[in-house]
């Protein structure tokens, strides 16, 4: 997780997946919920955007990844992988119910294939089964430590209907969405640059019809009142208003952190988070580790 971590910080994120971000997903047998002492801890980590020659056990000579290459050396080390999706919110769908993310509405054929809002209503669906809830019923604890890009709440800021903790983890720390560039302060937001050309566009048919209507007016073309022609004009302005103003609260929105289903940090002080994170999943391991 280090090696990767600090490399998403470095680099720009991509226009496409939304920044690379590690998500630990930890699964361990806590002593008090482990009845059968045979059970297999499970430990999965997934990075966004890593590319099979990134690493050092897959010939990569220049970046040094000596822990990965270690757990490869230990372990078994896979040679073929085919991924659902190249972006987050599909491909982590598909990661965690092991089904095409467009069976569970979480592909689409747009542009945009991941969740740019906090606030946005979708999310993975209840009914889904994730891995996770396959263990905690089997007796495991299920800790979440990372990037979830899953949707948070339906209705209302509270329902958290899409949580973690809605689909088999006991536990969770970390973003709630991702990593996008408009966390960082300074740099150009992903979010914006994506919807602002499209928000313009439309204000801009707005105003033209309304100037339209103002000129049609007094050439007496359109018989319409004064009245309406500057109550059109006034709604075109809040429009405009509302969007471009959204867009300087972006990082307050979306770049938050959470434990369970409280936001801890808002905004997220990026320059901390990864440590955050690796001192978190750190700590879920040793809170989970049998006594014996
Ligand atoms: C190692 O990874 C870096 C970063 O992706 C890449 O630029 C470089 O070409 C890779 N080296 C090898 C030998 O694959
Ligand atoms: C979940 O519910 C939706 C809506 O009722 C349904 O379309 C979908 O097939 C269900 N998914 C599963 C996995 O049962």
């Amino acid at each position: 997780m280090g090696p990767t971590a600090r490399r998403g910080r470095a680099e720009p994120s991509s226009r496409d997946c939304l920044p690379l971000l590690v998500v630990c997903l930890l699964l361990r047998t806590c002593e008090v919920k482990a009845a059968k002492a045979s059970k297999p801890n499970i430990l999965l980590i997934m990075a966004d955007d890593l590319g099979i020659g990134d690493l050092g056990c897959y010939g990569n000579d220049t970046l040094r990844t000596p822990h990965i290459d270690w757990l490869a050396e230990e372990g078994v080390r896979l040679t073929q992988h085919l991924a659902a999706a190249p972006v987050c919110t599909p491909s982590r769908a598909a990661f965690l119910t092991g089904r095409h993310a467009f069976r569970s509405g979480m592909d689409t054929s747009g542009r945009t294939r991941v969740l740019p809002w906090n606030a946005c209503s979708g999310g993975l669906p209840e009914n889904e089964t994730t891995f996770a809830r396959i263990l905690q019923q089997q007796g495991y604890s299920t800790g979440l430590i990372g990037k979830w890009h899953q949707g948070v709440n339906c209705h209302s800021r509270t329902d958290h209907c899409h949580h973690p903790l809605r689909h088999g983890f006991d536990y969770f720390y970390g973003m709630p969405l991702t990593l996008l560039s408009d966390c960082h302060p300074g740099w150009i937001g992903q979010v914006s640059s994506a919807m602002t050309p499209k928000l313009w566009h439309y204000t801009q048919l707005m105003a033209l019809g309304v100037l339209t209507l103002a000129a049609g007016r007094t050439c007496g073309l359109v018989p319409v009142p004064r009245k309406a022609v500057t109550a059109a004009a006034g709604l075109v302005f809040l429009f405009f208003a509302s969007w471009y103003t959204s867009f300087g609260f972006v990082r307050r929105w979306n770049c938050i952190l959470m434990r369970n289903r409280d936001v801890v940090e808002q905004p997220m002080d990026l320059e901390r988070t990864a440590g955050r994170l690796l001192e978190e999943a750190v700590a879920y391991i040793e809170r989970c580790k049998p006594s014996s």
